[in-house]
């Protein structure tokens, strides 16, 4: 096959638009060949299933998935009936960026609250955790925390043990999007169950495609007696492969020897390369502290437009904020170029004449201020359209 694409592109739009960790296409190699057990019968799943009680405590169980979505739908229905809600920060992924797939698909009520920094609180927890009873209210029975956040920050680990503990006081079950699980156990320096099972989460959104493998996650149970038919709702929901030795091959590449630890922290480490150059730069304002491999930052007017045509990034609201990402294989020079770039357009007053323009026609007309268009657009990609959606 020819190659269609500059394997030397690299931009800043998401950690899912990187390729493949070299180590995770060996892995894909070696469980090639011959015939195995399809439905996840294989050998390869069973080793998944052991580094996963490694990493996640001996009581843990993998359930690998095609994508996060899908994990976050599965593992929520199995942890609430139908008639429940789920508490998440107003930021969350399951409420901005899944198209009400827990709701369509799963038939389960969102309860968005909002936060200043995309991290719940037990006092937030408690502005949509009542009506227990009313039988006109989806009833609150379960919380979806994201770790890290989809604003690049983390929860520390007594937090969130706090959150969890005041959810199970409750009687809600709590689920962890963890679609950057690693980013945030690499910034805090814990083990992946230290972050997770250790603190009373139920369910975890394990993720895999944004830490270099081709496609695949896995909802990880941390707590069997949370959950209910979880192997039938991964079928019904068809999130079962057939050849899952693939998917499982990818997870435990990742599992093993650590490479989610190394590849997050990498991408990490180059977040916070970009923003302490951010930071250096006049009238450029960062929103939140880098805490994972997100940063978010407010530029200048006209900046992010004169930017975008070297590099790709999404907008991230109508206030003008940018979202950049790092991923495991972004490099200094990747990083430097950025930084130079957006040097080069305020020193040459791009936008001076902007106005409040940051962002116009980039989605403020978009229900959610999604950015329409040009956010994902890749240099040279031509009529590549990235509309919508935040990956
Ligand atoms: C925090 C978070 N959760 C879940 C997902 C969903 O992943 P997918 O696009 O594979 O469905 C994403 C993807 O962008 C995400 O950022």
């Amino acid at each position: 096959m020819e190659r269609l694409h500059d394997p030397d592109l690299r931009g800043f739009a998401s950690d899912n638009y990187a390729g493949t960790h070299p180590e995770v296409l060996a892995a894909l190699a070696a469980a090639n060949g011959g015939h195995l057990t399809a439905y996840g019968g294989d050998p390869y799943s069973d080793r998944l299933q052991a580094l996963v009680r490694h990493h996640f405590g001996p009581g843990a169980e993998a359930f690998p998935v095609f994508n996060g979505t899908g994990a976050n739908v599965v593992a929520l229905q199995s942890l609430v009936p139908r008639w429940a809600g789920v508490v998440c920060a107003a930021t969350a992924h399951i409420h901005t960026d899944e198209n009400g797939a827990p709701e369509r698909v799963g038939g389960l009520k969102l309860l968005p609250v909002p936060t200043p920094d995309g991290r719940l609180t037990p006092e937030l927890l408690d502005e949509e955790a009542w009506g227990y009873g009313n039988v006109h209210r989806a009833q609150p029975l379960a919380v979806s925390v994201t770790q890290s956040t989809e604003l690049g920050t983390t929860y520390r680990p007594d937090a969130l043990a706090a959150l969890c503990h005041h959810a199970h006081r409750l009687g809600l079950a709590v689920h962890l999007d963890g679609a950057r699980l690693a980013n945030a156990a690499a910034f805090l320096g814990t083990s992946l169950g230290a972050l997770t099972t250790d603190l009373g989460v139920d369910v975890v959104s394990f993720g895999g495609t944004k830490n270099g493998l081709v496609l695949g996650e896995a909802i990880v149970v941390c707590n069997p007696d949370a959950v209910h038919g979880l192997s039938y709702l991964r079928k019904t929901s068809m999130q079962l492969a057939s050849k899952s030795r693939f998917l499982s091959a990818q997870l435990v590449a990742l599992l093993e020897d650590d490479l989610w630890r190394r590849s997050a922290q990498a991408a990490n480490a180059m977040a916070a390369r970009l923003r302490a150059g951010l930071d250096r730069l006049p009238g450029v304002t960062c929103t939140q502290p880098t805490e994972a491999n997100t940063v978010l930052a407010v530029l200048p007017p006209g900046v992010a437009d004169a930017v975008r045509e070297r590099y790709a990034f999404y907008d991230w609201d109508r206030c003008g904020t940018v979202r950049l990402m790092c991923a495991f294989d972004t490099t200094d020079a990747d990083v430097d170029g950025l930084l130079a770039a957006i040097r080069t357009a305020i020193g040459a007053g791009t936008g001076a004449d902007v106005g409040a323009g940051i962002g116009a026609g980039t989605g403020a007309d978009v229900p959610g201020g999604v950015p329409a268009g040009r956010g994902g657009t890749m240099p040279g990609d031509g009529a590549l359209d990235n509309t919508g959606g935040r990956p």
